[in-house]
């Protein structure tokens, strides 16, 4: 006889590592906090909610939009003539000595991101393993504390829970968050699968 567990279908998260990133230097991490903030869910988020599309966070915008083009191309296999991924909203979170942030998913948004500008020592972001019933939990939900360094981008499913731990802290820990949603034209026309997301824009005002 024979028992096997097999681990079917991993959850991809993409971990971008960038240590000689310009954007977790002391001007970054000044014009980051110089913005205002107000108390979000155990720490702090920006009151402006479009970050990268402020004039002198361009750099960082360009950034994202090129990760964004590669998970398109070179993992979900897409034609990026025809469709990509495009930022929605963008905020900054500062967690403080002793701050965490509970788990949470982003609503209205594909893939998700988290810039670090800032970090302790060994500093995380913990992810839930979303395909368990969450309402019933009789069996402990596996979670997995990712590292996170100054300068790493990361990158996942935005349905996929997360949160940051309770921890000490002598300096502040800063990142910026954001959505994504699809823009271009999906499916086959034959295949009644087809949508020109474009084209929303001139059905609904505003
Ligand atoms: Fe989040």
């Amino acid at each position: 006889m024979q028992r096997n567990t097999v681990p079917l279908f991993a959850t991809p998260v993409f971990v971008i590592k960038r240590p000689n990133a310009k954007w977790h230097n002391e001007e970054w991490l000044d014009k980051a906090l110089s913005l205002q903030y107000r108390k979000n869910s155990g720490n702090w988020s920006s009151v402006e909610t479009n970050v990268l599309d402020l004039p002198d966070w361009k750099i960082l915008k360009d950034v994202v939009q090129t990760e964004l083009d590669l998970i398109v191309k070179d993992f979900y296999k897409l034609d990026l003539s025809k469709v990509k991924l495009v930022v929605t909203q963008s905020w900054l979170n500062v967690n403080n000595d002793g701050e965490h942030h509970p788990i949470h998913t982003h609503t209205n948004s594909m893939l998700s991101g988290v810039i670090y500008l800032n970090t302790g020592e060994e500093d995380a972001i913990r992810f839930t393993d979303n395909k368990f019933n969450t309402r019933i939990s009789f069996i402990p939900i596996p979670t997995i504390n990712q590292p996170v360094e100054k300068g790493d981008i990361i990158l996942f499913d935005s349905q996929l829970p997360h949160s940051v731990d309770v921890a000490k802290r002598k300096e502040k820990r800063v990142s910026l968050s954001f959505n994504t949603f699809v823009m271009g034209k999906l499916g086959s026309k034959d295949g009644l699968t087809f949508v020109n997301i474009e084209n929303v824009k001139g059905v609904i005002n505003g």
